[in-house]
């Protein structure tokens, strides 16, 4: 079964309780199919959303600060301590250079923590690679958000992200996202030898997150 990355963002709908209300519905989905669904919900909402689901929760962004004197960043052990079970790195919405990536990159792997490190381009998926997270996700920018996937769009970039990322290390699995909404779009990415998708608008803004889910897994 193809693994399905949830990005919450910072949509209106998973506001406060509205977090935990999805990731309530991932959790059910994920016990019921046994896919392997994981959900960066919003900062603000991870440990409360750690405490009460069994799927993995990521956090969306982390610093590449230490445990100290450090005002409004977010460490990685603050994240293992909140329940976190992962991290989201080098979102283009969040974009870090890739010294910042390396170090945290680095650091998840002694605290335990697991890695989704996006990309924006072949090239970029191919350093991203050498650092050895355990996800790489291919995102053209200019698809985020939209309706159409970059599995129609440029289904090349994400064939071209596998056949590097495996080139330089075949542990490292490869998601892809932007415009993913249905079923479709995750066949056709697995078809281009991605293990699964990263997604976000598709499930957050749905009237039902629980259709969308079980859509975007072929039941
Ligand atoms: O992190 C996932 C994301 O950037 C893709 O967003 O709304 O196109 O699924 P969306």
């Amino acid at each position: 079964m193809p693994i399905i990355a949830v990005n919450f963002k910072v949509y209106p709908q998973v506001m406060g309780a509205g977090a935990l209300r999805l990731a309530k519905i991932c959790d059910e989905v994920a016990s019921k199919t046994g896919a392997q669904i994981i959900i960066a919900p919003p900062m603000t909402e991870l440990s409360r959303v750690a405490a009460e689901v069994d799927i993995p929760v990521f956090a969306q962004h982390a610093d590449p600060a230490r445990v100290g004197s450090s005002t409004g960043h977010v460490p990685l052990e603050f994240i293992r301590e909140s329940g976190g079970s992962g991290v989201i790195i080098n979102h283009s919405e969040h974009r870090m250079g890739m010294a910042d990536i390396e170090f945290l990159v680095k650091k998840s792997k002694y605290l335990s923590l697991e890695t989704i490190v996006c990309t924006n381009n072949v090239p970029v998926s191919a350093a991203a690679a050498a650092f050895n997270p355990n996800y790489v996700a291919i995102e053209p920018p200019e698809l985020i958000g939209g309706d159409i996937s970059v599995t129609s769009v440029d289904p090349s970039i994400v064939s071209n992200s596998v056949k590097e990322v495996k080139r330089i290390s075949s542990d490292v699995a490869v998601l892809c996202g932007a415009g993913v909404k249905k079923g479709e779009d995750v066949k056709k990415a697995v078809e281009l030898g991605a293990e699964g998708v990263l997604l976000a608008s598709g499930v957050v803004k749905a009237e039902d997150p629980k259709e969308v889910l079980l859509d975007l897994l072929g039941c």
